[in-house]
């Protein structure tokens, strides 16, 4: 039936606040709505009316414009301040295009409707403004709400990206103790690991590498060597010079620490930066004798460190060399060795520059 009013119809979830100094329009109004099954609060002045909004919720408020202790628009601007959310309706006799304009402009109102007015088309101008509220309403909650999901899922990110970093912390940890069994192999304990480590994050930096870069650099600065733990120690530890054949098997090195590094989930650039550590930039090096930019750039850098560390610290077979005899060493590199950008890098670095 037409106009029925159901227990789910919105309308019965709303409550309008009519304002009139006029009884008879109260009534009026009261009739009309009360039918559509909208809860309704009546006050005959501002003031009154002001009190009830200090106590109870209204989602409309409809009132009149000319009354004895307030006009329309200052009421609606106070009603404002206590409920922003409220739609605000003048139902004036005047309709003067100056005092529409100032309820629009002052008072925020939503709509100026003139006196006499037809039930009808009332009904249809508050039906209208309240399923716009329903709507503003609902979009308010759903950004609040997906911003709360953000706000959450952030935080459970923080949480995942935590144990992350702690998983290849461990990873990092395990295979710097096969490095470490490795090298006790060697005899080559010395190395300032975390020097070269902020030497090298600082180079990586400024040759524009972004934080993923960064983190391979440092997890390749600590495992580069992992290979020696395949090459047999009687090598590393004769006191003379060695056979080709031992210098063929000293160069498997790199290989075999990609191959272990290999085995574990998300090293697979780091284990490549490992295999090509030793490449030469005039392409002269091992594995691959791989050149110049073919030569992953990070390996280019641990390649640089690799070499800076071993020449500054003690090894079986010699004392670390003076800084000036290391710094002559490596220029001699540039271009053969090493790749020039990357070791004039290197050096402004090193200098403090
Ligand atoms: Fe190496």
């Amino acid at each position: 039936m037409r106009g029925r009013v159901t227990k789910g119809d919105f309308r019965v979830k709303y409550t309008i606040l009519l304002v009139d100094d006029e009884t008879s329009v109260i009534n009026a109004l009261y009739r009309a709505f009360r039918k559509d099954g909208y809860n309704i609060l009546k006050a005959d002045n501002p003031a009154d009316a002001l009190d009830i909004l200090k106590r109870e919720k209204a989602h409309l408020i409809l009132s009149d414009y000319r009354m004895p202790e307030m006009d329309g628009i200052t009421f609606l601007r106070e009603a404002m301040n206590l409920q922003p959310d409220a739609i605000r309706m003048i139902l004036s006799g005047y309709a003067e295009s100056s005092i529409i304009i100032s309820a629009i402009n002052d008072g925020g109102i939503y709509k100026f409707i003139t006196k006499p007015w037809e039930d009808d088309l009332l009904k249809i101008e508050v039906r209208h403004a309240l399923e716009r509220y329903e709507l503003e309403n609902t979009n308010k909650r759903l950004i609040e709400d997906i911003e709360s999901k953000n706000e959450y899922l952030s935080h459970v990110n923080k949480i995942l990206a935590d144990k992350i970093d702690k998983i290849e912390e461990g990873v990092v940890n395990t295979i710097e103790m096969l490095s470490y069994l490795s090298k006790t192999k060697t005899l080559n304990l010395t190395g300032n690991i975390e020097e070269i480590s902020r030497i090298g994050k600082e180079v990586g930096k400024r040759l524009g590498l972004g934080d993923k870069g960064i983190k391979d650099l440092y997890l390749a600065i600590k495992l580069h060597d992992t290979g020696n733990i395949g090459i047999d120690s009687c090598i590393f530890n004769k006191s003379g010079s060695l056979t080709s054949d031992e210098r063929v098997e000293v160069k498997r090195h790199p290989v075999i620490g990609e191959e272990v590094l290999s085995f574990l989930n998300g090293f697979g650039e780091v284990a490549k930066i490992v295999r090509h550590h030793h490449e030469y930039y005039d392409g002269t090096g091992y594995p691959d004798g791989l050149k110049g930019d073919e030569i992953p750039l990070l390996s280019r850098i641990v390649h640089i460190l690799d070499v800076y560390d071993s020449l500054t610290n003690n090894r079986s077979y010699r004392r670390a060399l003076e800084i000036k005899e290391v710094e002559k060493i490596l220029l001699e590199g540039r271009g053969k060795m090493f790749d020039p950008a990357v070791l004039d890098m290197f050096f402004s670095v090193l200098e403090g520059k």
